[in-house]
């Protein structure tokens, strides 16, 4: 495309469907802190869309969305007062109440969310450039993810309802929370992947400090007062202020119990180091990824671009678990990029809202400006882009781009792009693939293309001791949610899954007793006459 077709792809302010339009702008003066809604008027931090609209003049530039609350470190101090008093050394109202109490103060959570879908799907859309079919899957599957969380925590629960007797000691295990979680996503799912650590955190009894992602951080607007109304005051707690100012000063104050901070493994190393007492933080992280695909001699080729491409490309690159680099083996690559170069010009590029679209405005010019940079450089080294137009930008706009062949030594080789371009590698020995997975800082996960069970069979042996989940004939992903997502090395740190997610927010803790007459009478006292909340026998239906 041109960049006069680019611009064409972006509306002209009355072409914007008025079933798609925001109601307004959404200028956003309060925050949630210790059971309320504060008012604030100090100073505010602008929202520009992805998404832009073309002038009379041909120019385009980014929609104003509304703007939120700039805050500072006396703020986000006072939220993380608030959880550690509503935490209270364990004792506040959240971390003592029942499961049973938590389960329905979250079910009262997500009616209330439930009703904000709309807003908080278009908000999506506007705010991250998100598609609408997307935007609505990631509000749902949140939803989904909620639901199928509460039915764990119930199973766990109900499994730790009995006594056990060993070896002359009776004893009860349960599940206990950990404390104030600092809780953070990131902006290419910022409710899910916020959520997919919040609310695990919250049912485990923690109370949070809530820092919404700089992109989509007004889509958590119309929940404050669903968690106002959901939780005891200073369960949950909101901070919007720059995280470079706040978030090292919140884990040097020593009193955050968890770090659970889906982003880059250079913050989350610095900020590791802020707690005065490292082993007192438990971290809960999701890091950088770069996922390689190893396209074998034998591969189905059809089946293997499909699914390239939609690793590679869907929202537009933007997920940790996009495929960001492919290796293709040179007997075929020639035919591999032929075929993948003809699927991206089908790619419907435009506007978040249209049926079909898959490449939308990224989240402004600076990362349509990283992709040309990491182009350029790989140009400069010997290699090119492949696809007629691949590269070409306006503004937020960016046409992928196919570059090959990527080698030590460039950018794409092993930065995570995180964004529309698609690097390929060939190679003869299959070694060499393997190699560049051994060597990379990443160990999130691989894709395999093949068709020989003994060539596959001895990549996956090597394979899972490299990454967490090796798939084969398929893109790399996340779901199903009940799977484990996990990472090595700098792709992160403890294991998410539904159930992962609830040991992670928390630790076993265990009362215990010499098996006496006196004891056994003492504890059936104490369950029959309900004179404590950890120790019960009781089943949550
Ligand atoms: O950005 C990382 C997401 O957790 C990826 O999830 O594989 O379902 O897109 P996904």
């Amino acid at each position: 495309m041109t960049p006069s077709e680019l611009a064409a792809c972006f509306p002209t302010p009355d072409a914007v469907p008025p079933e798609h339009r925001l109601p307004g702008e959404l200028h956003q003066r309060h925050y949630l802190v210790d059971g309320r809604l504060e008012h604030w008027d100090g100073a505010c931090k602008p929202v520009l869309s992805p998404v832009c609209l073309r002038g009379a003049d041909g120019g385009v530039e980014q929609v104003p969305l509304g703007s939120y609350p700039d805050m500072g470190e006396a703020q986000s101090d006072a939220a993380l007062d608030a959880a550690v008093a509503a935490y209270a050394s364990g004792r506040g109202a959240w971390p003592t109440m029942s499961v049973a109490g938590r389960i329905e103060c979250m079910e009262r959570f997500v009616q209330g969310m439930a009703k904000r879908r709309e807003q908080i799907v278009r908000l999506i859309m506007w705010e991250i450039g998100k598609s609408l079919a997307d935007a609505r899957k990631e509000f749902d599957r949140t939803v989904e993810y909620i639901g199928a969380t509460i039915a764990a925590l119930k199973d766990m629960d109900n499994g730790h309802s009995r006594f056990t007797v060993v070896e002359g000691t009776i004893g009860q295990v349960r599940r206990t929370p950990l404390g104030v979680v600092l809780c953070m996503g990131p902006y290419n799912y910022p409710l899910n992947e916020t959520f997919c650590t919040l609310i695990p955190a919250l049912l485990m009894g923690n109370t949070v400090v809530l820092k919404p992602p700089t992109y989509g951080a007004l889509l958590f607007e119309p929940l404050l007062e669903v968690f106002r109304d959901a939780f005891p005051a200073g369960v949950v707690n909101t901070i919007y202020a720059p995280g470079e100012v706040v978030v090292p000063r919140l884990l040097a104050s020593g009193k955050v119990n968890v770090l659970a901070l889906i982003g880059s493994s250079r913050v989350a190393d610095f900020l590791k180091k802020q707690h005065p007492k490292s082993h007192r933080l438990r971290a809960v992280l999701g890091l950088d990824a770069k996922n390689a695909a190893i396209v074998l001699p034998d591969a189905d080729l059809d089946l293997a671009v499909r699914e390239c491409l939609l690793g590679a490309l869907s929202f537009n690159g933007q997920r940790c678990t996009a495929l960001k680099m492919l290796i293709v083996h040179r007997s075929i690559v020639d035919a591999f990029l032929d075929k993948f170069v003809a699927a991206l010009g089908r790619l419907k590029m435009g506007m978040p809202w249209e049926e079909g679209v898959q490449i939308t405005p990224l989240p402004g010019p600076h990362r349509t400006r990283y992709m040309k940079d990491a182009i350029e450089d790989a140009c400069a080294k010997g290699a090119r882009v492949i696809n007629a137009g691949g590269g070409t930008s306006l503004c937020t706009l960016f046409q992928p781009a196919l570059v090959y062949p990527v080698r030590e030594g460039m950018t794409l080789h092993r930065e995570e792009q995180f964004g529309p371009v698609v690097p390929v590698m060939d190679f003869d020995n299959v070694e060499e693939a393997l190699q560049y997975v051994i060597s990379s800082d990443h160990g999130q996960q691989v894709s395999l293309f093949g068709r020989d069970a003994d060539r596959i069979g001895a990549l996956i042996d090597p394979l899972v001791n490299q990454v967490c989940r090796v798939n084969i004939n398929a893109q790399c992903q996340r779901g199903p949610d009940v799977f484990p997502f996990a990472g090595r090395k700098d792709s992160a740190e403890g294991t998410l899954s539904i159930s992962d997610a609830l040991r992670a927010f928390s630790i076993r803790s265990m009362v215990a007793t010499r098996e006496t007459e006196d004891n056994k009478q003492l504890l059936n006292g104490i369950v029959r006459e309900h004179k404590s909340t950890f120790l019960n026998t009781g089943f949550i239906l």
